[in-house]
């Protein structure tokens, strides 16, 4: 079969949102996402609500997907779905699902790995876009984790650092939830920081060996500054929202990038890819942009609707298996722990 009639459906459930794309070889043809409103107001994701919601969300996602695509069930050649890691009742949702789907139509089903789809989202083609060779370095950056990754092929990469303790989307949520920000917060602080001053704030930044990361000292650092300024000035938050902002993301941000030189240095690669939710960061992203002008790095920052959750990263992963003759046992289950190198 010619890579161009390789149709997939993917199907993403490890969180809270309900994603289905449809690639045609390397190319998307459609990637639809239903977001959970409902979290929102707990200030972070409940899980048995997010499992209820994909089994609602999951049917008229998936149907969405297909007419999007003008695709026909019947041309499908594989079905490619979330494993792990996530949260159990979510990924069961999508899993069963698809097995279901898989068996009726009598084709493929692969299991895809959440965090090897973030990198290999970068394999995505679309139009004039960069697709990174190996080896490069990923920064691997969300709500659940923070990574450095050596990416060596497709399926053969080494975690160089990560982080001891909070995630560095978390880093971002947390530090709003204490501005009395909405869930997620990460998108707000980026928004509000756009008119601050980055310096007008400073943030004592964590000490931690060699690649690995640690944010949970920044945010009890956030707190406690947070805590001192409202006693002084009650209105210090509303005052002051938008240097607050920018210079917790200028020290987030700082940190990454201290890593990602580190790295370079140690490694002596400079092809940088950054995925997951937070590379939507407008700092991170402008960061990137200048070390490649001054320092040469060849820099691969995905489109924006492949960086936070979504179907269309499962979908090319599921592809690059599928060429390699790969089909999932039909014992496959879902598992809330695995590691990018599993
Ligand atoms: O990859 P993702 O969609 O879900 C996980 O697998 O975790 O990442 C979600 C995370 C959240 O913490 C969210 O606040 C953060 O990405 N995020 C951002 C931005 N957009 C999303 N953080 C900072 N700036 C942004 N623009
Ligand atoms: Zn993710």
């Amino acid at each position: 079969m010619k890579k161009q009639d390789i149709f997939i459906l993917a199907i993403e459930s490890s969180c809270d949102d309900t994603g289905a794309a449809i690639l045609k070889g390397n190319t998307v043809l459609s990637n639809v996402i239903a977001n959970q409103e409902v979290h929102a107001k707990y200030g972070g994701v409940v899980p048995e609500l997010a499992s209820r919601a994909h089994q609602q969300n999951i049917v008229p996602v998936v149907q969405q997907a297909l007419e999007k695509a003008n695709v026909d069930k019947k041309q499908l050649s594989a079905i490619a779905f979330t494993r792990g890691p996530g949260l159990m009742g979510s990924l069961l949702v999508g899993t069963s699902f698809a097995k279901s789907l898989a068996l009726a139509l009598n084709i493929p089903l692969v299991d895809v790995n959440h965090m090897q789809a973030h990198i290999l989202a970068h394999f995505i083609k679309d139009d004039n876009n960069k697709i990174p060779s190996f080896p490069f370095i990923c920064l691997t950056i969300s709500g659940g984790h923070t990574q450095i990754v050596l990416v060596k092929d497709y399926f053969d990469m080494e975690i160089l650092g990560e982080t001891i303790d909070d995630a560095v989307g978390e880093a971002f949520d947390k530090s709003a939830k204490i501005l009395g920000l909405p869930y997620p917060g990460g998108p707000l602080i980026d928004k509000y920081a756009q008119k601050g001053n980055p310096k007008a704030f400073r943030f004592s930044k964590p000490k931690v060996e060699g690649l690995n990361f640690s944010f949970s000292g920044l945010k009890t650092g956030i707190l406690y500054f947070i805590q001192k300024s409202l006693k002084e000035s009650p209105n210090f938050i509303e005052e002051n929202l938008h240097d607050i902002c920018a210079s917790i993301q200028h020290t987030i941000v700082e940190i990454l990038m201290d890593k990602l030189k580190t790295a370079v240095k140690q490694t002596d690669i400079k092809q940088i890819a950054i995925a997951g939710g937070v590379s939507a960061n407008s700092e991170i992203r402008k960061q990137l942009e200048l070390a490649q002008k001054h320092w040469n790095w060849k820099t691969y920052i995905p489109k924006f609707e492949y960086t936070t959750d979504n179907a269309a990263m499962i979908g090319i992963t599921g592809y690059l298996k599928y060429l390699q003759d790969y089909k999932a046992p039909s014992s496959v289950s879902a598992k809330a722990r695995l590691k990018v190198t599993e």
